[in-house]
């Protein structure tokens, strides 16, 4: 019997795939609301007055409209996926919901959409400003980034912690293979605030043990690439409320069906005040 082989997380086209597929919301994990007290703290810790969120891998969750609830004005969310499809829906899902029949809908008036690889700077740079961002939010797209293939960087890796000396091409060494969710920790930490918070959901334990200092072979011997923990610290974790998943369970049609208990976990990370530079650019 031919073995069925898991989807593959990390694939552009899975996504794509999926989401041309079925259009209809889809959430991972939880709903879009399990996130709110975090995101709430992390809005009252800014000092920015109009503070803007990232939405990371917002795929069709309803997250994304959700997200206006927390913010004066829309375009302070930009939502962000490598899926092209799922940024078209959510474009055209918002319009839907927020249209008035007696006028345009204007631009101000709606998030930000864009599809963007996070795995590749030069994608996050075209689409981010600079230490922009005071709030990253991200249901389970740390999950998904965790099971792509490890991603082939170039070194030394442009984005540099002290990058004072220009890009020397001679000094250029063989590319390398880094964890994917390091390379986009490094690359989130270029487009955030110093102190900003990347608030993520996952149903892993132990999904971000690489900021741990001890974890010195998340980066190969030598290689001048940051290491992700002097960019970003875990200052919380917690599993999902227990009470919350019960009445979750409850509602469920088919709740006499025993069903394990999932405890996800929220991660909140605060961004260090460490700055990060592109190499060879003056700032
Ligand atoms: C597990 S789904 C989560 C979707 C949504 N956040 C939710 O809660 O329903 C992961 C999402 O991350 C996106 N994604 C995966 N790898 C990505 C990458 N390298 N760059 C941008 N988005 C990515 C996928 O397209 C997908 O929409």
């Amino acid at each position: 019997m031919p073995s069925k082989q898991p989807p593959s997380f990390g694939s552009q086209a899975y996504w794509n795939e999926r989401f041309a597929a079925n259009t209809d919301p889809f959430e991972w994990l939880e709903a879009p609301n399990a996130l709110d007290p975090h995101i709430v703290d992390a809005l009252d810790a800014t000092p920015t007055p109009k503070p803007e969120l990232l939405h990371i891998g917002c795929g069709t969750s309803l997250l994304s409209y959700h997200l206006r609830s927390h913010v004066d004005a829309p375009r302070q969310i930009h939502n962000l996926d490598y899926s092209e499809v799922a940024i078209e829906v959510g474009k055209i899902r918002e319009q839907e919901i927020y249209q008035d029949p007696r006028r345009d809908i204007g631009e101000a008036a709606c998030m930000r959409w864009d599809a963007v690889d996070l795995l590749d700077y030069q994608s996050v740079m075209r689409a981010c400003k600079r230490a922009a961002y005071s709030v990253i939010v991200d249901k389970s797209t740390c999950d998904s980034i965790a099971c792509a293939d490890d991603v082939l960087v170039p070194l030394p890796y442009p984005l540099a912690i002290r990058s004072y000396e220009p890009l020397d091409l001679d000094a250029a060494k063989t590319p390398e293979l880094i964890h994917p969710l390091v390379v986009m920790a490094v690359n989130l930490a270029l487009v955030t605030k110093p102190g900003a918070r990347w608030i993520a959901l996952s149903y892993s334990k132990d999904r971000f043990y690489f900021l741990h200092a001890a974890a010195k072979d998340v980066i190969p011997q030598g290689a001048a690439f940051p290491h992700p923990g002097d960019l970003w610290r875990v200052v919380d974790k917690r599993e999902v409320d227990e009470a919350d998943w019960q009445v979750r369970n409850e509602d469920r049609a088919d709740a006499v069906t025993h069903r394990p208990k999932v405890c996800n976990v929220v991660y909140t990370l605060e961004r260090t005040h460490q700055p990060l530079f592109v190499r060879g650019e003056h700032l």
